[in-house]
């Protein structure tokens, strides 16, 4: 098995508040691997350290075999050209249309020309179901919209692994069910390893190659869907039943 990213004992504070209590896991090239547990638990947190653009208090990240924690910033900055990042918030640039935020990747990091860029661009927010909006402003568009405006930014430049944190929140169910097509279509026909940050548990199942599920700091199980679906782990089972008798503490 070849892995596009390992987390080795990977520990995250905020102050006094401990994030990550010694997070192992091993993302497959070529994958796609849903990361799932409550929220809060630090999925968020832990997709910033495996790009590194946010450095883990202790422990270690390999990208293609390469510690991300001993970088410097320079060869940090070269390497997160492999990666393509749909952000919880969307987090477009307010100030660009449509057009300038999808195409921000592409004039950053290729000497593509205007044509070639325009004609990626459309390709694109085409892929996510978006038309006639290359001219808008972010504020103009509504959450969904722009969440998919991310998400044609995030593959823009067919990255080798794309991190995606909750890119079906807020969308109306077609359109979650185009972009979990568009998560499957990308990783078969690319071969991009992707990994899959979702509230969702039957895209989950229907999508995950392999699928993590963090509580309290670790990973408490890692598996196939298949593993998932029959494991009797009680924090899985309880957290699939949506119950609130079990290991995991409601606030
Ligand atoms: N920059 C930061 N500074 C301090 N605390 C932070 C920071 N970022 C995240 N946290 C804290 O880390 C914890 C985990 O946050 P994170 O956003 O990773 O959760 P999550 O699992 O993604 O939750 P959700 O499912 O709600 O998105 C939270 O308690 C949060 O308040
Ligand atoms: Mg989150």
């Amino acid at each position: 098995m070849e892995y596009a990213i390992e987390c080795i004992d990977l520990h995250k504070s905020f102050g006094r508040h401990q994030i990550h209590k010694g997070i192992d896991l091993k993302i497959v090239k070529g994958a796609i691997t849903y990361i799932i547990g409550p929220s809060g638990t630090g999925k968020s947190v832990l997709l910033k350290q495996l790009c590194g653009l946010m450095p883990p208090t202790k422990g270690r990240v390999l990208v293609n075999g390469r510690d991300l924690t001993q970088m410097k910033q320079s060869e940090l900055t070269e390497m997160r050209k492999k990666f393509g990042i749909l952000f919880q918030n969307a987090a477009l640039f307010d100030s660009m249309n449509v057009f300038e935020n999808v195409a921000f990747p592409l004039r950053e990091h290729t000497k593509l020309s205007k044509g070639e860029i325009s004609k990626i661009v459309s390709e694109k927010l085409r892929l996510v179901g978006l038309r006639d909006v290359e001219q808008k402003m972010p504020s103009e568009l509504s959450g969904g919209m722009r969440k998919r405006v991310g998400l044609a930014r995030a593959i823009a430049l067919e990255p080798e692994i794309i991190l995606y944190d909750e890119p079906t929140t807020g969308l109306d169910p077609i359109m979650c069910d185009a972009v979990d097509n568009l998560i499957n279509d990308t990783q078969k026909e690319l071969g991009i390893t992707s990994i899959v940050i979702s509230h969702d548990i039957e895209s989950t199942l229907k999508i995950a190659d392999y699928i993590a599920m963090l509580y309290d700091g670790k990973v408490v199980l890692y598996g196939t869907p298949e593993e998932f679906k029959t494991t009797e782990n009680p924090y899985v089972r309880q957290f699939f039943s949506a119950s609130k008798e079990g290991p995991i503490n409601i606030i």
